[in-house]
């Protein structure tokens, strides 16, 4: 039988969408959560915690291919390498890795850097922890998910002001695209950094709030913030766009459309 492909973070939002992907693929799949879980036939979940280490020995055993999707909005450095750590003695033979455009291009100088957007210094330290792995690698940056956007003007939207970086721009891609290309990468060869991935457009916060607040009918003020330091500067100046990939086809609208049900119907399910 071939050996499961493991799918770290499998549980969250692309995650889940990859390990259909995989199976559809004809693929066996592993998934490690922190939680004891069912997900179905072929799909065999392994508890762990990439932020201790603690069950990632039995997740690797004799997964040929991993990807590695878990993630948070800080450590994920520590978690990769601890994940690198178990999987290089366990022989994988392909590390597939999804970072973020900009990962490389939003310093981390000052405090608030790392305070408001270490996100993306921690995205290129856990690239380093892949590329310096000596396992056989390839990563993926994509852009923000459509769920993730989403996230964040829904709850903008409940504010009575709703607050937005004023300049910063965003690009954001359908999370079901970034799964697909995932799924195809990890089932080629290692493939080092390979082309972003990013949305058909980009975005102004305000921009992509507007049409939430116009789907549900609802109205806010906006009120454009100047975020200070160097980091918002380089994102200012488009350090997490992607223009010469702007690949994704799903737009933004056609995601509120399914996402968002007309007033009087049940609201915001999932897409
Ligand atoms: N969201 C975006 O716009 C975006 C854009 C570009 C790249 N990315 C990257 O894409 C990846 C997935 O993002 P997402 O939005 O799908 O994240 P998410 O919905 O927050 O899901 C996070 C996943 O990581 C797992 N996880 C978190 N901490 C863990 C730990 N200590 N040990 C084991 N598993 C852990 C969770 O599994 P359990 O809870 O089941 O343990 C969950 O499945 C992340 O690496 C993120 O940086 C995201």
């Amino acid at each position: 039988m071939a050996a499961p492909i493991l799918v770290t973070g499998g549980t969250g939002t692309l995650g889940r969408l990859v390990v259909p992907r995989l199976r559809a693929a004809g693929r066996e799949v592993r998934v490690l959560s922190r939680q004891r879980r069912q997900l179905g036939e072929g799909v065999e979940v392994v508890t762990g915690d990439l932020a201790t280490g603690e069950g990632i020995d039995a997740a690797v055993a004799g997964a040929g291919t991993i990807i590695h999707c878990a993630g948070s909005s800080k450590g994920d450095e520590v978690k990769t390498a601890h994940l690198v750590r178990a999987a290089t003695p366990a022989g994988a033979r392909h590390l597939v890795f999804i970072s973020v455009v900009g990962a490389d291009r939003v310093p981390q100088t000052g405090r608030l850097d790392r305070v408001m957007f270490g996100y993306f210094g921690s995205k290129l330290a856990a690239e380093e922890v892949v590329t310096g792995s000596g396992l056989p690698w390839t990563t993926l940056r994509a852009t923000q998910f459509f769920d993730l956007m989403y996230l964040t003007v829904s709850w903008l939207a409940r504010l009575p002001v709703a607050p937005v970086p004023a300049g910063i721009r965003f690009q954001p891609v359908d999370t079901g695209e970034v799964a697909e290309r995932l799924v195809e990468l990890a089932q080629g060869p290692p493939s080092g950094l390979v082309p972003d991935l990013a949305g058909p457009r980009d975005y102004e916060l305000a921009e992509l709030l507007g049409g939430y607040l116009r789907a549900t009918h609802r109205r806010r003020p906006i009120l454009r913030v100047p975020v200070p330091g160097r980091a918002a500067r380089a994102l200012r100046a488009g350090a997490n766009l992607a223009p010469d990939r702007a690949v994704g086809r799903r737009t933004w609208e056609e995601f509120l459309a399914d996402r968002v049900r007309p007033v009087g119907q049940a609201a915001d399910r999932p897409a």
